[in-house]
């Protein structure tokens, strides 16, 4: 069994998000599953920003409908925490295709797409934290408590 710890991961509502609507719906399942948000936004994402989020992408042939898609209108950028939040939020948001994602995950619900696929979540605490520092300057994320926080986890979860 993996061991247990804090994780934080970047999440982008995309612009499909925005314009359909799918904000609320989005932080509404990340909130009743018992994680935190800690760092919020709005953006128009630019180029730069997106060549370097995205450099793993950058031969593929779907790059430039990729850059063009999401710099269609604004995103959401949110950090969100929990103990072993990444492989949790990856479960919630479902695999990148939304034409094969499972019914109850995000993508399963809300998307037919490989690309206009809702959200973005990180896939592992480095790219994390790396997606992070990317967006976030250190005093824009908050470290605050939670009172349903005993109710969520269990002492053999710290
Ligand atoms: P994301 O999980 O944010 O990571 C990379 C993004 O590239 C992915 O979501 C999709 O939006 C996009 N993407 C991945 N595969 C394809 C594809 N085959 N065609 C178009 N876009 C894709």
């Amino acid at each position: 069994m993996s061991p247990s710890r804090a994780e934080r991961s970047l999440i982008i509502m995309k612009p499909d998000a925005l314009q359909r609507g799918l904000v609320g719906e989005i932080f509404r399942r990340f909130e009743r599953k018992g994680l935190k948000i800690v760092g919020l936004k709005m953006i128009e994402l630019e180029d730069i920003m997106l060549e370097d989020h995205y450099a793993h992408h950058k031969d593929q042939p779907f790059f430039d409908s990729l850059k063009k898609f999401m710099k269609s209108a604004p995103v959401i950028l949110a950090v969100i925490s929990g103990i072993n939040a990444i492989g949790a939020i990856r479960l919630i948001v479902g695999p990148t295709k939304g034409y094969e994602a499972d019914a109850g995950s995000i993508r399963g619900d809300f998307s037919m797409s490989g690309q206009a696929n809702i959200v973005h979540a990180s896939d592992s605490v480095e790219a994390a934290e790396r997606e992070i520092a990317r967006f976030f300057k250190p005093d824009e994320l908050f470290d605050y408590q939670k009172p349903e926080f005993p109710w969520v986890y269990s002492n053999g979860d710290k």
